[in-house]
């Protein structure tokens, strides 16, 4: 009996040696170069998600200048996209497992075609790509993009589903957006007054150029939605910061005015 618990002892001191050891020489291998670099890395704050940013698409104007579309296109707005942003109205940069934004796993994009089974075809009818829109495949890859640039870092990482059903939800509680009818001329700030007083928040207006690149045309409304309590998808409207596009402080794209005119094609 004793002999056995002595050779029992000795094999967990034995056990116990080869863990610390194995331990030691992890720590010997990390230099001061590499400590130094994970301290960094592990106090770079993430960017803090501020409000967010549903980006719907004008199919018209973008088939028209930007991309060659396969019929049909869509003679309604159409979700591009629903972005997180921070304070400055910059996009959260997608996921970096060096500098991560959240402690989960995103769910990798490679796992869309599972996950948004359930609502494939709703996502087909009002998030369509443009290009091909009644191409599945096509998409797929259009919704794997947006998650991987946008839904990777927002407050769903690892539930693309509630991620796009957000945007479809928010999408499809609108109605109208603006009540004027097409082949017409307003300027920026027209535009931007029409859908305040249609939903009581000022929208971003985003322009492109016909092929001619002779005329700015009305391509994008974006609306912007405070960010949700904790497990709650966005919905309350807030103003946008910026009706023109803002990138580091400077306007882009090709509208730089209110003033400016713009086409609804
Ligand atoms: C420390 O480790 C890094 C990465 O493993 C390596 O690139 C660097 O040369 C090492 N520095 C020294 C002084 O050993
Ligand atoms: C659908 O889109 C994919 C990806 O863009 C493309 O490779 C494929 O040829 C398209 N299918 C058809 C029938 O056009
Ligand atoms: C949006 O801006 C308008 C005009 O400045 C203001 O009257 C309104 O209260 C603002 N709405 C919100 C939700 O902040």
């Amino acid at each position: 009996m004793w002999s056995i618990s002595k050779y029992l002892l000795l094999a967990a001191v034995v056990v116990c040696l080869s863990v610390c050891f194995r331990l030691y020489s992890q720590l010997a291998s990390l230099n001061i170069t590499t400590l130094i670099h994970h301290q960094f890395k592990a106090s770079a704050p993430p960017p803090t998600i501020s409000f967010y940013k549903l980006s719907l698409q004008w199919p018209p104007a973008a088939c028209h200048g930007m991309y060659t579309c396969k019929p049909p296109i869509p003679s309604d707005f159409t979700i591009h996209g629903i972005w997180p942003q921070d304070s400055n109205d910059e996009p959260i940069p997608p996921y970096n497992k060096n500098n991560p934004c959240t402690l989960k796993t995103p769910t990798p994009p490679t796992d869309l075609p599972i996950k948004l089974r359930p609502i494939e075809v709703y996502l087909t009818s009002i998030w369509p790509n443009l290009v091909d829109g009644l191409n599945l495949t096509a998409n797929y890859q259009f919704w794997e993009y947006e998650w991987k640039k946008h839904g990777t870092c927002s407050d769903y990482p690892d539930d693309p589903l509630t991620y796009f059903k957000s945007a479809l939800k928010l999408r499809l509680g609108i109605k109208t957006i603006v009540r004027f009818g097409r082949q017409t001329s307003w300027t920026v700030k027209q535009v931007a007054d029409e859908v305040f007083h249609v939903l009581k928040a000022y929208p971003q207006i985003a322009c492109n150029l016909n092929p001619s690149r002779t005329q700015k045309q009305l391509w994008e409304i974006r609306l912007c939605y405070d960010r949700p309590n904790p497990g709650q998808p966005p919905h309350t409207l807030i103003n946008c910061t910026n009706i023109l596009r803002v990138s580091k402080g400077k306007i882009i794209g090709p509208c730089k005015s209110l003033s400016d005119t713009i086409f609804f094609p």
